[in-house]
């Protein structure tokens, strides 16, 4: 399905956006009916992998999950993530990560963790008719760099850094932005001081929108629990709960029941 960019747009100020990521066919298909934007993060490094961060996440893992997930999208606008070395080298290598990602996935844009020297990346994919959404605040693809999953622009300099960076996207033609890990009062000001959207994690719910990792609102993975996450289901409990009922059937002869066999 064609879904524009522009009614994202058109919800700022209005109509809070609702993101989640998702990385497989049935999560998508539930994911599909309440969300505005599906994100195919490369947070499933992760969340799918088991990996300890997104550095090692490659461009084949981005687009077979992106396939997955068109699959089951039929109304939401499906974003995928530009995976760590397939985009920094050069604006021509970005272009061809990204259109390589959007003809063999069919999602309708890419996003990208944008540092500054970025911009004009993000300008070049956006003339060439690329649906771009920036990531900006902390970035995890630069936690080794940065020396592991910290709130950025607590200070007045990186503050500044940051809301810089938004504008510039903004001028590049990024049709929204994630702002990730920054002070409530830096991305509120963000919020309003741009006028493309503003897509809140451990932000503000000044945001025009918020996402989360799909895991992680499910309870799924418990080992690392972000300040920004609620878990609204312990999925990992009821999992659980369900596995062992089955090994205690099999083990009593339960299961199968009658009603399971021929
Ligand atoms: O990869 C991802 O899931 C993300 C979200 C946390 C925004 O970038």
């Amino acid at each position: 399905m064609t879904i524009s960019s522009q009614i994202f747009l058109e919800k700022k100020g209005h109509e809070k956006i609702i993101c989640l990521t998702a990385y497989t066919f049935p999560v998508a298909k539930v994911l599909d009916e309440f969300c505005d934007i599906i994100l195919v993060g490369d947070s499933l490094g992760m969340t799918i992998y088991g990996m300890p961060d997104t550095i090692d996440v490659t461009l084949e893992m981005m687009i077979n999950h992106g396939k997955a997930v068109m699959r089951a999208a039929k109304k939401s606008f499906v974003v995928v993530d530009l995976p760590y070395g397939t985009y920094e080298k050069s604006k021509e290598q970005a272009l061809e990560t990204a259109t390589k990602i959007i003809n063999e996935t069919g999602c309708h844009a890419i996003k990208i963790e944008t540092s500054p020297d970025l911009s004009k990346t993000v300008k070049f994919l956006t003339e060439n008719k690329i649906n771009v959404m920036g990531h900006i605040g902390l970035m995890p693809q630069h936690v080794r760099k940065i020396g592991g999953y910290r709130y950025q622009g607590r200070d007045e300099n990186s503050a500044k850094e940051i809301l810089e960076n938004a504008k510039k996207l903004e001028e590049a033609g990024a049709f929204a932005i994630v702002i990730e890990a920054v002070p409530a009062d830096l991305a509120t000001r963000i919020t309003q001081k741009i006028s493309i959207p503003t897509i809140g994690i451990g932000a503000s719910a000044e945001c025009d929108g918020q996402i989360l990792v799909i895991d992680d609102l499910l309870g799924l993975n418990k080992e690392f629990k972000p300040k920004f996450v609620t878990y609204y289901e312990d999925l990992a409990g009821k999992i659980s709960t369900a596995v062992k009922n089955f090994s205690t059937d099999v083990k009593a002869k339960k299961f199968p029941a009658k009603e399971n066999l021929r």
